[in-house]
C-alpha cells in the first residue's frame, strides 16, 4: 500500500500510482507534471519527526517518512547528507553553502537517481534509461552499475568530458547523439517508453522530485532548524529548483519550521528559459527558446518542469534572474579562491546570480542566505580552462627565479 497519491499540478485530478504512469493524462507531459502527496497528517505522529531525532550527516534515506521508496542500494546510505559550509563573505553575516559536489557521482543528481533505481527494482525492471545534460545521466550510470539492471544514456555528443568519462567507465550503454539536449530527451522518450524501460527524466517522472527535495531537508536540520530567507540554485529544466520548494513546504506542513525561504531560480542569459516564462505571468505558457551557454548542465532551450518551477517560486516569494557566462566563470574562481569549493559552471551560477543581488541590494547584509553548488568542478575541467596557467619551467629557470627572489 503506497503512503502517497498523484495530482496534476494544472487541472489538480489525482491519480492512484501504477507502474508506467509519469504524467497528467489530460493534460500531457509539460503542463500535467504529477505532485507526490503524501498523508501529512499521519507523517506528524512519526516518533522521528516528534523528536526530531535527526542526523546533520546521515543519508537522505534518514527522510524515508516522506519518499516513495525505501534505501535498498550499495550507495544509498552515502547519497545526500552533504556538507552545509558557512563562509563570511560578500559582506553576509549568514551564508550558507550547501556543496553537492561531494555526492557519490559527484553532483545533486545523485538524489534523484537513487529514488529511481529503488523504484525501478520496486517495480522489478530490467532496464533503466535516461536522457540528459550530462549529470543525471553520468549519476544513473555510476549508481546502477551495480544492480543487475540494465543502464541506457541518451546524450548530446557534446557533453564535457568529465561527465563523459564517468558514463564510459560505469559501462553504461551511451548514445551520444548529435543534437542539442532538447532533441535528445524527445528522442530518448520516444525509444525509451515505446521499450518500456524504466524512465529516470526528472521531469516527467514526478518522484525523481522527491529525491531532490531532500537538500532542503538537509539545509533545515544542518541549520538547527533555522529556515534561510533566501535559497539561490541553478535551473535547467526546473526540477531541482521546484524540489527545494517542495522540501521546505513540506516540513512547514509536518510542523518542522514556520516558514519558507524564498527561492530564487538562477538561469543562463544565453538561454532562460523558465524566466521568460515566469516574467511573463499566469497563466504560466510554455514557450520554448533556443540559445547556449557555458554552463552545459542548464543549456536547456525546452524545459519540462516549468510549470511547476513556476508555481512554486511563486508560492514561495522569490523570482528567477539571469546571469552572464562571464560571470558564471568569475564566480568559479571567486569559490575556488575564497572557500576552495570546485563547482561547476551551472554550480556557480547561483553564487554569480547572489554577487548580483547584493550589488543591486535586492539582498542585504542581514539577509540569511543558502547557495546549492550543484555539481563539482572537477566534471568539467575544460569550462575553466581560461583562468588555468599552462606554463611550466625548467629545473634551471625555477632555481634561478627562487635565487633572485
Ligand atoms: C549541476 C547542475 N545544476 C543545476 C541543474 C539544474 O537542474 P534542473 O534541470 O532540474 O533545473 C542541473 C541539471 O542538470 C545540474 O546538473
Ligand atoms: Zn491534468
Amino acid at each position: 500500500m503506497n503512503n502517497y497519491f498523484l495530482r496534476c499540478i494544472s487541472c489538480k485530478k489525482e491519480y492512484e500510482p501504477r507502474p508506467g504512469l509519469y504524467f497528467c493524462e489530460k493534460c500531457g507531459p509539460i503542463m500535467g507534471t504529477l505532485e507526490v502527496i503524501y498523508d501529512y497528517e499521519k507523517i506528524k505522529e512519526n516518533p522521528v519527526v516528534v523528536q526530531k531525532s535527526f542526523n546533520k550527516k546521515a543519508s537522505m534515506y534518514q527522510f524515508d517518512f516522506l519518499l516513495p521508496t525505501k534505501a535498498k542500494g550499495k550507495f544509498d546510505p552515502y547519497v545526500g547528507g552533504t556538507p552545509l559550509y558557512k563562509f563570511n563573505l560578500l559582506g553576509l553575516k549568514d551564508l550558507m553553502l550547501k556543496y553537492d559536489g561531494s555526492n557519490p557521482s559527484s553532483s545533486y543528481k545523485d538524489r534523484a537517481s537513487s529514488i529511481a533505481i529503488n523504484l525501478a527494482l520496486d517495480e522489478k525492471n530490467d532496464t533503466v534509461f535516461c536522457a540528459s545534460t550530462g549529470n543525471a545521466a553520468s549519476s544513473l550510470a555510476m549508481l546502477n552499475a551495480h544492480t543487475p539492471m540494465e543502464t541506457y544514456i541518451f546524450v548530446p555528443s557534446t557533453i564535457p568530458g568529465g561527465k563523459r568519462a564517468q558514463l564510459e567507465i560505469s559501462g553504461a550503454k551511451v548514445f551520444s547523439v548529435e543534437g542539442t539536449y532538447d532533441e535528445v530527451y524527445d528522442l530518448s522518450l520516444e525509444l525509451g517508453l515505446k521499450k518500456g524501460w524504466y524512465c529516470r527524466h526528472a521531469a516527467i517522472n514526478p518522484y525523481l522530485l522527491e529525491g531532490k527535495k531532500t537538500g532542503a531537508f538537509e539545509i533545515v536540520v544542518q541549520n538547527d532548524f533555522k529556515v534561510p530567507d533566501y535559497v539561490l540554485v541553478g535551473v535547467g529544466d526546473g526540477t531541482v529548483v521546484s524540489s527545494l520548494y517542495k522540501g521546505f513546504k513540506e516540513f512547514k506542513e509536518i510542523g518542522l519550521i514556520e516558514s519558507i525561504p524564498k527561492i530564487i531560480g538562477v538561469q543562463a542569459e544565453g538561454i532562460a528559459a523558465i524566466k521568460h516564462v515566469f516574467d511573463k505571468g499566469e497563466p504560466y505558457t510554455p514557450h520554448p527558446i533556443k540559445g547556449s551557454t557555458v554552463a552545459d548542465s542548464i543549456s536547456v532551450g525546452t524545459p519540462r518542469d516549468v510549470i511547476k518551477a513556476c508555481k512554486y517560486v511563486a508560492e514561495s516569494g522569490g523570482y528567477y534572474i539571469s546571469v552572464s557566462d562571464e560571470a558564471i566563470l568569475n564566480a568559479i574562481s571567486e569559490l575556488g579562491k575564497e572557500t576552495g569549493l570546485f563547482a561547476e559552471p551551472a554550480a556557480a551560477a547561483p553564487y554569480a546570480g547572489l554577487k548580483e543581488l547584493i550589488a543591486e541590494e535586492k539582498i542585504s547584509r542581514e539577509d540569511s542566505v543558502c547557495v546549492v553548488i550543484t555539481g563539482n568542478g572537477l566534471k568539467d575541467i575544460k569550462a575553466v580552462e581560461g583562468v588555468i596557467s599552462s606554463k611550466s619551467y625548467s629545473k634551471e629557470e625555477l632555481l634561478k627565479m627562487f635565487n633572485d627572489w
